[in-house]
């Protein structure tokens, strides 16, 4: 096995703006382990063709989002950063993971259920495409082409990566001890709920109320947190979903203090819903204004932001060359 592990590798889908949910469940820990780990991060834009969608809104979701990350965070002197469709090595990869992935286990991810009943309840074509049956198998071809051994990602994505690790066991076991296994990498924060049914993950797919974006509005941010649910009027043992998802989201905004306080208003059975959503509130619109700054200043020179990920790609593309040019050898094709 040659030395090319240990990094970091996560991919992120360009459907419009990131929510909370993208931000606190992965990317703000993105930003973090840039520090710690040689990290690759990628936008994902082959994946976001397996649901219905404009090829115009595609390519400008895909450059807003590379800008966006970068505001977050993301800084192509210390991470790569790359479009996936510029690497297409990528999809090659995921052909020959076809060949070791059994049609059982991806009949069993519980995304697919999800997005096909999706289209099947929402949409007059009704045409679930093959792509998105076999999305998993592009996402494990993602991480195992740089050879990845550290995920972060939010829970909703552990299935996908079980599986991931599973074609790298099979893999392995035809053509010998190859692929890492990779393993996730989880935030505090596992999993953002809808503010609007905190019975839910925080998704864009359940409609405009069910999230919030990070770059949302002031007005339309303290309006909805206004409106979240906090519990049902039922008494209860444990604190209910709607008041944990807003703790959780105060915690994850860093505010520890308030956090504390209001915690203890809580046990002590006088905390005043309007106090902890004011502080809730208040933390986001200070956190989304902050991003806000930080992506108009990036606007002002998109070229540069380009000229970044067009490098970012070719070196993403040189790690993918590499590990195909060694996979083609074990699994039986010519040298190109
Ligand atoms: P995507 O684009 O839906 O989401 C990007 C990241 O955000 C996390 N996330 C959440 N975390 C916590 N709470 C939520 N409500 C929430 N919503 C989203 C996701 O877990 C993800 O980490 N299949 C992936 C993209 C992908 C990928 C990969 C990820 C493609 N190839 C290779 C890792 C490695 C997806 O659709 O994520």
């Amino acid at each position: 096995m040659s030395d090319k592990t240990n990094h970091v590798l996560s991919c992120i889908q360009p459907t419009g703006e990131m929510h909370l949910g993208n931000y606190f469940g992965a990317v703000s820990n993105w930003v973090k382990l840039q520090d710690e780990y040689d990290c690759i991060y990628g936008i994902v834009d082959y994946h976001a063709m397996t649901m219905p969608y404009d090829p115009k809104e595609l390519r400008s979701n895909s450059k807003q989002l590379i800008v966006d990350l970068m505001a977050c965070g993301l800084h192509p002197d210390k991470s790569i950063i790359f479009l996936q469709s510029l690497v297409p090595e990528h999809a090659e990869l995921c052909w020959i993971f076809n060949c070791v992935t059994s049609i059982g286990d991806l009949k069993r991810m519980t995304q697919f259920k999800d997005k096909s009943g999706q289209i099947e309840s929402g949409s007059s074509t009704n045409f679930v495409s093959g792509g998105l049956f076999t999305y998993p198998v592009l996402q494990a071809a993602d991480i195992l082409i740089y050879r990845a051994d550290k995920v972060p990602i939010g829970q909703d994505q552990k299935q996908h990566l079980e599986l991931s690790r599973e074609i790298a066991r099979n893999f392995n076991r035809q053509f010998g001890d190859y692929f890492p296994e990779p393993k996730p990498l989880f935030t505090p924060s596992l999993k953002i709920k809808s503010t609007a049914d905190p019975t839910k993950k925080m998704s864009k797919s359940l409609g405009s109320k069910h999230f919030i974006t990070l770059f949302e509005e002031e007005n339309s941010i303290r309006k909805k947190i206004k409106s979240a649910v906090t519990d049902t009027g039922e008494p209860s043992e444990e604190m209910s979903p709607g008041l944990t998802n807003l703790f959780e989201l105060l915690k994850a905004c860093g505010k520890d203090d308030d956090v504390t306080s209001l915690r203890n208003d809580y046990d002590a059975g006088q905390l005043r819903y309007v106090n902890l959503k004011g502080a809730v509130a208040d933390a986001l619109v200070e956190l989304t204004g902050r991003l806000r700054t930080e992506r108009e200043q990036l606007m002002q020179d998109l070229p540069l932001v380009w000229k970044q990920i067009r490098i970012g790609s070719e070196a993403a593309r040189e790690i993918a060359r590499e590990t195909l040019r060694e996979v083609r050898n074990l699994v039986g094709l010519p040298k190109r």
